[in-house]
């Protein structure tokens, strides 16, 4: 489902964020990726969006080959992408409804369509309280979990999550890595970066990663 080959990416000709990674995922599961700050976390999930392009190597998306795709074409792999970014961007002045709904206006859903759909998925991460809201105006938590809906509301394939329960509090950060386990269970392709040890996670594939290079599995 998601291959990389040999993929280095160098930053400004000579940060080495990531060297030489090779990784197969498979369709359906559920990998976390673990490591220190600046070990290369978020920069492997940006090159699984193309939102960086390696500097070597090669990514396959579902068979194809994403490393020198145009933008047409990314927007199609896109839309069967979910991606929780560590610094959320939600827009701010925008309510809390419109932030988790604008996705499926972009795909053409029906109004009835997106109505439904929004308030099933707030309610399924306790925001339905919020909904009109200003997304600028919610807790660290509430954000991150709104991050979270934003993501996967089209129904993705597959979910790239980048610290997604990083400013919950344990509970909640149990109550969210149970709902990636019924994503997982869903059949969801999911990669998650995550500093957090939780034994719920007995069910996902853990990938150590250190200045760049996969450590161990
Ligand atoms: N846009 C960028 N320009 C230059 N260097 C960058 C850029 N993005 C990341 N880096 C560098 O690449 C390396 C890997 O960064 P990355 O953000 O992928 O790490 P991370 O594992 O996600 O860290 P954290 O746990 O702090 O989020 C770091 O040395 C970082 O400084
Ligand atoms: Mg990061």
């Amino acid at each position: 489902m998601i291959i990389l080959e040999g993929v280095s990416k160098v930053y400004h000709g000579s940060v080495y964020a990531l060297r030489d990674v090779s990784l197969h995922i498979k369709r359906g599961e559920c990998c976390f990726l673990r490591g220190p700050s600046g070990a290369g976390k978020t920069t492997l999930l940006k090159l699984m969006y193309a939102l960086e392009y390696p500097t070597s190597g090669q990514i396959f998306i579902q068979d194809r080959d994403i490393t020198g795709m145009d933008f047409l074409n990314i927007q199609a792999i896109r839309r069967h992408t979910g991606f929780v970014f560590q610094d959320f961007k939600l827009i701010d002045d925008w309510s809390v409804y419109d932030n988790a709904a604008v996705i499926l206006e972009i795909l053409g859903k029906t109004s009835a369509y997106i109505r439904g759909r929004v308030w099933k998925m707030l309610k399924w991460v306790g925001l339905q309280h919020r909904v009109y809201e200003r997304a600028g105006d919610l807790s660290g938590g509430e954000r991150q979990r709104l991050a979270l809906v934003r993501s996967i509301i089209h129904d993705p394939d597959i979910l790239l999550a980048d610290e997604p329960v990083g400013s919950l509090d344990d509970d909640m950060g149990r109550y969210i890595m149970n709902m990636f386990y019924r994503l997982h269970k869903k059949g969801m392709t999911m990669i998650v970066a995550s500093h957090r040890e939780d034994p719920v996670m007995d069910f996902a594939r853990v990938i150590h990663l250190d200045r760049g290079r996969i450590l161990a599995e």
